[in-house]
């Protein structure tokens, strides 16, 4: 009786004035639940041009408002007061990684993790992980020669070496040789990440519950070596090693440090892969863009000591590179689609860049989804579906920065990264490593489609408000040793 009086409350919210468009959806309860889920872009695109940029949509008995204008997204990001971060993100962990923070404080997380990914800390990160890049890649050319061509799916090869090589630099221990053991990490990593979005919907079928608990167990264990309860000198500890002092600092029990090193591992290795992989696809797809960057990476060789060394790009990070830089923001524009979201712990007004203005009501949650607004926004890049390598660069090869929405200039114009306190913590040393990735693997590898003709494939629609896209099914590209010359 309390769930139908429930039901019947919920359905009976009605707009009222001040407030945005109100769309409930036809299912009772449910609302938009099914269409939001099966394919966000496609479903907020809808709304938005049903209802324009402000709209409340009714989702699993909840309202959500999508806000699309990205000249307003700052009075949303900027209220700490009557909007709150982290208790949906507490939902999430609980969903995802059953993992509980009853003591969690944000802000000593983010200050810990913002303090190992800048200055000294992302060099040593960065230097460590171009040596694991190394030899994931040695490795992967141990088993080429340049007489012979390897197939592979791109996806899979960018996934694999960037998680081995990212897994090594963050979570390395003793046994950092041990090929089996990432191996398994690897693949259990990926049959979680693939049930992942489901998880966090809570649409699992029994079956999938049931293999997503095992896994997620079986990367618990993989994810606790045997120092963990020794504890370790301080002299060589890993990020991870760390990151569990911290934990301990911060009265998590042991239990909980173990699952909370799941949602570590996801959160550092699984966007860089992904991003790779479009980045690549769209260059092998997109030959004029292919040139530029290779001619880039031809200058650089030269301003080595004006000749070819065995290894010319060690240094690679201390080069300005603008058209790789155009190439990643693009690339990132296009598959980078993160929800961000707050709940409304007070009842709030919304004011719009417009001048117009919008009461929240609380308990509701707000959000914004940077993928539509302004990534997609055909009002701020034009023909926002094409991949275009030099959109963010300027006539004189400088970055561009300049657009805008309506005559009036955009501080976000691209937001692969989020924004405000929740940024990614791992925004510089995320693109060094698809730098170090990408530079090495076109220096050392012949890489080129199995067929000419092939296409970018489509997008997982599952994925949006992941963090990065995934693709639907993978392209096929064959590669061999070049021959040095
Ligand atoms: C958070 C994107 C790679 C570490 C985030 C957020 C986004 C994002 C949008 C904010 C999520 C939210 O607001 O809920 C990306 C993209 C990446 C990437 C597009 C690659 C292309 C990485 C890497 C690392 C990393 C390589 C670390 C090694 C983190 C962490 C957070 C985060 C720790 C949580 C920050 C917090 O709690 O405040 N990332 N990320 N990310 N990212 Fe990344």
């Amino acid at each position: 009786n309390g769930l139908l009086a429930l039901v019947i409350l919920y359905s009976s919210r009605s707009r009222q004035k001040n407030e945005p468009p109100l769309d409930k959806g036809f299912i009772p309860w449910l609302g938009h639940a099914l269409e939001f889920g099966k394919d966000a872009a496609k479903f907020l695109t809808r709304m938005k041009q049903k209802h324009g940029d402000i709209f409340t949509v009714r989702v699993c008995g909840g309202y959500i408002t999508v806000l699309l204008d990205p000249n307003s997204y700052d009075t949303l990001l900027d209220d700490k007061v009557s909007l709150d971060f982290s208790r949906y993100a507490q939902v999430l962990m609980q969903r995802i990684f059953s993992l509980r923070l009853p003591n969690h404080n944000p802000d000593t997380e983010r200050a810990w993790m913002e303090q190992h990914f800048q200055g000294p800390s992302l060099a040593r990160l960065s230097s460590t992980m171009h040596l694991h890049l190394q030899t994931q890649l040695r490795d992967e050319e141990r088993s080429c020669s340049p007489a012979d061509w390897r197939q592979n799916g791109l996806f899979s090869l960018c996934y694999s070496l960037l998680f081995r090589a990212g897994y090594l630099t963050l979570f390395g221990a003793e046994n950092s040789n041990d090929v089996t053991a990432l191996a398994t990490v690897y693949k259990e990593f990926r049959t979680f990440d693939g049930l992942l979005a489901k998880l966090a919907r809570s649409t699992l079928k029994q079956e999938e519950k049931r293999a997503a608990g095992l896994s997620q167990e079986r990367l618990w264990e993989l994810l606790s070596p045997a120092w963990l309860s020794r504890g370790k000198g301080s002299e060589s500890r890993s990020w991870q090693q760390s990151y569990l002092s911290h934990l301990q600092t911060e009265g998590v029990d042991t239990e909980m440090q173990r699952r909370a090193m799941l949602l570590q591992l996801w959160a550092t290795q699984g966007n860089a892969g992904p991003a790779a992989f479009w980045l690549l696809s769209f260059l092998l797809t997109h030959p004029e863009a292919m040139r530029a960057v290779r001619k880039e990476i031809r200058g650089l060789r030269l301003q080595e000591d004006g000749a070819l060394q065995r290894h010319p790009l060690d240094t690679l990070e201390h080069h300005s590179t603008p058209v790789f830089d155009s190439v990643l923001s693009e690339t990132l524009r296009l598959t980078a689609a993160a929800l961000i979201t707050r709940e409304v712990v007070q009842d709030k007004t919304l004011r719009l860049a417009s001048g117009q203005a919008y009461h929240l009501r609380q308990g509701d949650r707000v959000c914004i989804f940077p993928f539509l607004s302004p990534q997609m926004d055909p009002q701020i890049h034009h023909n926002p579906q094409t991949f275009q390598y030099d959109r963010f660069l300027n006539a004189d090869g400088t970055e561009k920065k300049k657009f805008y929405k309506g005559g009036e200039r955009l501080k976000y114009y691209t937001m692969p990264w989020g924004a405000g306190d929740n940024m990614c913590v791992g925004r510089h040393f995320a693109v060094s490593g698809i730098k170090q990735f990408v530079f090495m693997v076109l220096s050392r590898l012949d890489l080129e489609l199995c067929d000419p003709t092939a296409i970018v494939p489509p997008v997982n629609p599952s994925r949006y408000g992941f963090g990065m896209l995934q693709p639907d099914g993978d392209l096929e590209v064959r590669y061999r040793l070049k021959t040095l010359h």
